[in-house]
């Protein structure tokens, strides 16, 4: 991975994998990510083509159809789709993470048989729905209610901000199964499996975003929605800790990403201040642009070694609630302030979309905000040094 060299100390088959999806990236996406960006297009071929790879299932275990990847393994490949493009890296984060996580552990084997199998072989992409118009980082204040009828539940509620939620075949969706009089808060929550194309199931507005344009955001309206009351995961009222536990994972999802693009901003620029020359030499030769390069490059090594210890921490058994935040947090505050300093280099060239640096730029941002905004990790991180 020039122009940095590769310090963690992998296996043959982490090298294998991380190769494997490098290779993807190169030849799948490259060609394609800048009019994918531009034009906004979600390329559907990927679900399944990515999921040929195994790439679907990378935290299901074989017995699952999955591939029962450690976490170093599935954090490097994520890392490398981002190097390349990020709306991908966000599909497969989310994906992994999220709900197929949430069904393995805590899916019945019924559960896991109809949905985690299909979602890990890539037949079926799955989303989360969490957030809410009024429940951004105060999640538990979510408002989607679901009432017992008979042998379903009605959901009724609009989810805001759920990834590929238009191209899900399968969605984890936390909604209330307490009531207003007997107001639990986050143990009020319960989560719930919903398959699209059901009466009472639409996609709403679909976002108009500033990055990540490739992957769409949707809202998802739950309009007297009846889901068969065997689609509830796990325990009622437990959805809201599943979601934050699987997050804890997320976390690390969106931390890979985010090591990604700030890696490709910097490999971006090391390589443009070689060519261009001003003042009869190339760039590359004034301090002040090996300066730069130098407080980039250190700042990606700083945050690749926060995920991957943290990723080695998961991969103990230890907890990694605190860390999952101090690495998401670093991440992605790098991936902004090298993304930044990419453009710096660049000057108005960086300004423009001829390089893809000014796309990165506009991913990074997000990093920031979701799967827990930058001033929720802090919360999380500050809240941990005070855990009994
Ligand atoms: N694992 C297990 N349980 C956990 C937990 C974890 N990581 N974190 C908290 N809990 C438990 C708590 O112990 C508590 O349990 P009790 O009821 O027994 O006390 C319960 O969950 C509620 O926790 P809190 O009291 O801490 O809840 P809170 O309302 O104060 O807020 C929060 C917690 C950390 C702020 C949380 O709401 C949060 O993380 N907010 C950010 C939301 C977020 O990350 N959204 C992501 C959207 S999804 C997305 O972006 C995906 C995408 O598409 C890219």
């Amino acid at each position: 991975m020039a122009p940095l060299r590769e310090f963690l100390t992998l296996s043959d088959e982490q090298r294998e994998i991380q190769r494997l999806a490098r290779d993807f990236a190169q030849t799948e996406l490259a060609p394609h990510a800048a009019a994918w960006d531009r034009e906004a297009h979600f390329e559907r071929s990927l679900i399944s083509r990515l999921g040929a790879l195994g790439f679907l299932g990378m935290l299901v275990p074989e017995s699952d159809d999955g591939m029962a990847l450690d976490a170093v393994s599935y954090l490097l490949v994520l890392e490398e789709i981002a190097a390349v493009d990020a709306s991908t890296a966000v599909m497969l984060s989310v994906h992994n993470s999220l709900p197929s996580r949430m069904l393995l552990a805590h899916g019945t084997a019924s559960q896991r048989e109809r949905f985690l199998r299909p979602m890990a072989r890539g037949e079926l992409l799955g989303a989360f729905a969490l957030s809410e118009a009024e429940a951004g980082s105060d999640a538990s204040a979510l408002r989607t209610q679901a009432t017992r009828d008979g042998d379903a539940y009605v959901l009724n509620g609009t989810k805001s901000w759920v990834t590929h939620g238009n191209n899900a075949g399968v969605i984890l969706a936390m909604a209330r199964t307490d009531t207003p009089e007997t107001r639990r808060g986050a143990r009020g929550i319960s989560a719930f499996i919903v398959t699209p194309g059901q009466p009472g199931f639409s996609v709403g507005k679909k976002e108009d975003k500033m990055g990540l344009r490739a992957s769409p955001t949707v809202q998802l309206v739950f309009d007297n929605l009846r889901v068969p009351a065997d689609q509830m995961l796990g325990e009622p009222g437990q959805g809201f800790i599943y979601a934050l536990q699987s997050l804890e994972h997320g976390r690390l999802g969106i931390a890979a990403q985010a090591v990604g693009i700030g890696r490709a901003a910097l490999e971006h620029a090391v390589r443009y201040a070689a060519e261009r020359r001003q003042f009869g030499r190339p760039i590359r030769e004034f301090e002040a642009m090996q300066f730069k390069l130098a407080d980039m490059a250190a700042r990606v090594t700083q945050a690749r070694a926060v995920l991957y210890a943290a990723a080695t921490a998961k991969d103990r058994g230890d907890p990694i609630q605190q860390l999952s935040s101090i690495a998401k947090l670093t991440a992605s505050e790098m991936a902004m302030w090298v993304t930044t300093q990419a453009i710096q280099v660049f000057g108005g060239y960086g300004y423009v979309k001829d390089y893809p640096v000014e796309r990165f730029f506009r991913d990074a941002k997000v990093t920031e905000i979701y799967e827990g905004t930058s001033e929720i990790q802090r919360l999380v991180i500050a809240r941990e040094l005070y855990a009994s």
